[in-house]
């Protein structure tokens, strides 16, 4: 008997073997004619600066969140690739695009012809504008009032650009930080007396931070600027592919779905 077992068991072994063998030629030996086997899907790994609710924020599972993560979630799904979301700092984010690190961003991100130079965007997803925020008292009704204030600004931002043209670029004036919150919280600390930021983010951290005693303060020479997602320069597959699937979550009603859900229905 126990010979027997012995040999149905290599017996076993082999014919496992032989299956084996004939799987793994089988996957690495297509027929002639049949079409490739798509190389192993890389997960893409995408940079965001995730402090800048509700775009983009770590929860408290460490989870990052938001809008512009629900927005690429949905387009990778469309277009067919993995992504994971990597909490990157505004400062070097596009380095680490550059430097491949990170294959794509979606960081709030304004596509401007500075940054055209260097990387590539897709077609924009939302629509902003700067927004200054002051004291409720602050006698601001207009940008050109804050001139003879300390203004906070997240450092290379677009908002850092525009009050950089007010002030001039080196004025003492202007405080930069790391963060768009660490600038607000600045404004509330009093160590500035306004902040300039997108308004997406200054309308968000005045609700459900402050309890009241900041206004904003709006002013149409803002430009209107267009969050774009970012690849590498002369990445044309990928950002193909991204454009295709914002064209499909718009088209099924996905974009207005999570659009909705953060910022009421959409206005346009
Ligand atoms: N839209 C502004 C810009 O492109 C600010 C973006 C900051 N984004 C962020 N996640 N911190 O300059």
């Amino acid at each position: 008997i126990n010979r027997r077992l012995a040999l149905t068991a290599a017996g076993l072994f082999a014919a496992l073997a032989i299956a084996g063998c004939s799987k793994q030629e089988s996957a690495s030996a297509p027929a002639a004619g049949a079409p490739p086997a798509p190389a192993a899907a890389r997960v893409l790994v995408v940079g965001t600066d995730a402090a800048y609710t509700p775009f983009e924020s770590q929860n408290d599972k460490g989870e990052i969140v938001g809008f512009d993560i629900e927005v690429v979630k949905a387009v990778a799904q469309k277009a067919g690739f993995e992504v994971k979301f990597v909490n990157t700092p505004w400062e070097g984010i596009f380095n680490s695009l550059d430097q491949g690190d990170r294959d794509l961003l979606v960081s709030a991100i304004t596509i401007t012809d500075e940054r055209r130079q260097t990387m590539d965007f897709s077609q924009s997803y939302f629509d902003a504008r700067q927004l200054i925020a002051v004291r409720n008292d602050a006698p601001i009704t207009r940008f050109e009032d804050i001139k003879t204030l300390k203004v906070g600004v997240q450092n290379g931002t677009t908002g850092d650009e525009v009050v950089g043209k007010l002030l001039g670029k080196s004025s003492t004036a202007i405080k930069r930080f790391e963060s768009t919150p660490l600038a607000l919280k600045e404004l509330e600390a009093g160590g500035v007396q306004a902040v300039v930021a997108d308004n997406g983010v200054v309308v968000h951290y005045l609700a459900n931070n402050t309890a009241g005693g900041f206004k904003t303060v709006s002013d149409t020479s803002f430009p209107v600027e267009k969050y774009g997602i970012a690849v590498k320069k002369g990445n044309a597959e990928l950002l193909a592919k991204i454009n295709q699937g914002l064209e499909a979550i718009r088209a099924d009603g996905t974009y207005a779905k999570i659009y909705a859900s953060y910022f009421g229905s959409e206005s346009k």
